[in-house]
């Protein structure tokens, strides 16, 4: 598959910031591919996903995103079209209280047909699996209902490329389950997915893992590469998965398993094995 989105060397300081917020950061991603990017508290990833979106504009580097030239002021609107992006609280998404105007908002700002609209909100309504749902009022649902009706809103613009910043942090585990669920549906149904957390356990099923670090890209690679490598999980300042925390523990102590488990499903089979 080609790259959907080639970042090459992109540096970016806020105004009244000395600090780079992005410091070189180059990362390729393919299309239909599920990317999760894991960094800590200010290493940049919401800066990154702002340049994705066409949020920010570049200041030093090159950036193509949905095959399109991000400096070029021409492509902006037509980025924003392909490129939704979900952020970390619904209630600051929605425009209307009544879900299916809410969904109407993106396709109507980008000029779809009005009698193409209700066609698309019933589809983005049955991918994040709440049809019916139009007439409900947004601030009756439960946190993880709205994040789903947040990512239906940016599904009716039927963009090519999902990016989740930080969507789950506000949910409680169900509501956090279902959005993890929503997500993977989507990019199985072909979309780019890109995936920002720094809740490591949820890049466990991507395709693949970036560590961004300071605003640059420290590695990128498989979750099992990436997630199971200590030194660098510590140099990116994040706590490994408790499997592969377990695993360590339990080499250090002696015990030596025939491989890291990434998950607690393969811990559990490595240590039924041991009798
Ligand atoms: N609007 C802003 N003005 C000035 N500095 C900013 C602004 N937004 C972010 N920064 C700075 O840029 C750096 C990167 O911030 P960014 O929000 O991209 O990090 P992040 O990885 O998304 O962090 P978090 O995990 O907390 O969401 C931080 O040092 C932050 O203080
Ligand atoms: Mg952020």
């Amino acid at each position: 598959m080609p790259d959907v989105i080639r970042a090459e060397k992109l540096v970016y300081s806020y105004s009244g910031n000395d600090r780079r917020s992005l410091n070189g950061f180059s990362l390729s991603v393919r299309q239909g591919e599920f990317l999760a990017l894991l960094g800590h508290n200010g290493s940049g990833k919401s800066t990154l996903a702002r340049h994705l979106n066409a949020l920010l504009e570049v200041q030093q580097g090159e950036l193509t995103v949905a095959f399109l030239n991000a400096k070029d002021p021409g492509n902006v609107w037509k980025i924003r079209e392909r490129t939704g992006m979900v952020f970390q609280n619904p209630d600051n998404q929605f425009v209307s209280s009544v879900v299916g105007e809410d969904l109407a908002f993106g396709p109507r700002n980008f000029g779809v047909p009005e009698e193409e609209i209700p066609g698309r909100i019933r589809r983005a309504l049955a991918a994040v699996d709440m049809s019916g749902y139009e007439t409900h009022s947004t601030h009756l649902l439960s946190g993880g209902q709205k994040q789903r009706i947040a990512i239906a809103g940016v599904l009716a613009s039927e963009p090519d490329i999902l990016i989740f910043d930080e969507v789950t942090s506000m949910l409680d585990p169900e509501g956090r389950r279902d959005v993890l669920d929503t997500v993977a549906r989507l990019h199985e149904e072909g979309k780019t997915v890109i995936l920002i957390s720094h809740y490591i356990e949820e890049a466990v099923g991507a395709d693949r893992v970036a560590l961004i670090h300071d605003g640059q890209l420290l590695a990128a690679g498989t979750p099992r590469e990436m997630l199971t490598d200590l030194d660098l999980l510590r140099r990116t300042g994040l706590t490994p998965p408790v499997p592969v925390r377990l695993y360590y523990d339990l080499r250090s102590r002696g015990l030596q398993l025939p491989f890291c488990p990434l998950t607690c499903e393969e811990l559990e089979d490595l240590l039924c094995r041991l009798n």
